[in-house]
């Protein structure tokens, strides 16, 4: 096949890692095309990517008969209609998680994906693909640690960056439907079942904005799973120290354990304040390697006609459990899912 003629929509945080990702690293894929509002952005399309096809209008993008597929990374209340749009137009789509803000939207983008069976449409869970989490599912299905029957999981966002989850906690839909979509999925993932019920709780104790918004700063859901196993998340924004991702399972016959201390790198630093290892500052640095390969994948996945492992199914369980997770919180009460 031809090499795959991308789009991108949205170039911001995450927006420019897909699409340097696309422009320079991806073999099968080359980068023609971008959507974003705002002349700066713009600017950045054609001036750092290239690009000639720079568009305002996302519709006008997809009309492009010379592109073969998108990359969704624009807000997340702006996936799911672009979704669609992209697949009526006859592209196959990438999208970022979460897959809509509401259940609403997830129908719609599923409805879509129904219509084209003939496209791709894989949707971001990232964490699928980075080498520890995908080594541990391995390990798990050739049975080393026997039948999972716990997952722990820890998000905590950098305190360095708290001001920007502050001005946007009033609209983010609450810490679990914003930080904790990766925790739903990889836990499913693990422990090969749903979850089933769930009971959650979140305080503030350091940046009462997050309250006056109708947030919480950290917060903590259990979960007891369809197969009878159990979950725990626990998320945050305030890691001094910079951005934790820790992830346990616990089976009957063993535990697996992912960056139980968020190390940078190997390298060990001794000075003033004793022996250490640094920790990862960022989502896009914990998570580049993930981040290419997910999108390598994407690409085969079009180029030998294959259907990806994370679809709007897996969006949709996410955002049910999330939602549910958010009425735990609210309600003080054990919500059914
Ligand atoms: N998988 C992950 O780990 C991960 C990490 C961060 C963000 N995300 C998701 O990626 C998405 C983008 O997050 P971000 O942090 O880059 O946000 P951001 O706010 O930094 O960037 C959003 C970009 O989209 C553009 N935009 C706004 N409306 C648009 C539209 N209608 N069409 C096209 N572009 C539009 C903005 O101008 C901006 O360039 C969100 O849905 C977020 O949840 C996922």
């Amino acid at each position: 096949m031809k090499e795959l003629r991308v789009g991108i929509a949205g170039l911001g945080r995450l927006g420019r890692v897909h699409a340097a990702n696309l422009a320079h690293k991806i073999p099968g894929a080359v980068l023609t095309a971008a959507c974003v509002p705002g002349a700066d952005s713009q600017a950045y399309a054609r001036q750092e990517l290239g690009l000639e096809k720079v568009y305002g209008d996302f519709r006008e993008m997809v009309a492009d008969p010379e592109l073969d597929a998108v990359a969704i990374v624009s807000p997340s209340g702006e996936h799911c209609w672009q979704i669609e749009a992209a697949l009526d137009a006859g592209k196959h789509v990438f999208s970022e998680k979460p897959l809509g803000v509401t259940m609403e939207q997830c129908l719609q983008a599923e409805a879509a994906v129904a219509r084209h069976p003939e496209l791709v449409c894989m949707l971001g869970f990232m964490r699928r693909y980075d080498k520890s989490y995908a080594y541990a599912k391995e390990k798990i299905a050739a049975g080393a640690i026997g039948t999972p029957y716990l997952v722990k999981s820890t998000g905590i966002d950098p305190e360095a960056v708290v001001e920007g989850a502050i001005r946007y906690s009033g609209t983010s839909g609450g810490i679990f439907l914003d930080s904790a979509i990766h925790d739903m999925d990889l836990m499913r993932w693990f422990l090969g079942s749903e979850a089933a019920e769930v009971y959650a709780m979140g305080c503030t104790f350091k940046h009462p904005a997050f309250q006056d918004a109708g947030d919480d700063e950290t917060g903590v859901a259990v979960y007891k799973f369809k197969n009878g196993a159990m979950g725990m998340v626990h998320v945050g924004r305030t890691a001094p120290y910079g951005y934790h991702i820790e992830t346990e399972i616990v089976g009957t016959e063993g535990t697996i354990r992912i960056s139980a201390v968020p190390e940078k790198n190997r390298a060990m630093v001794y000075d003033v304040n004793g022996a250490r290892t640094e920790c990862v500052e960022s989502f896009p640095e914990r998570f580049a390697e993930a981040y290419l390969t997910e999108m390598e994948e994407f690409v085969r996945c079009v180029r030998e006609g294959r259907k990806p492992d994370t679809g709007v199914a897996d969006g949709i369980y996410a955002t049910r459990v999330g939602y549910a997770t958010t009425e735990a919180w609210k309600t003080g009460k054990i919500v059914k899912i």
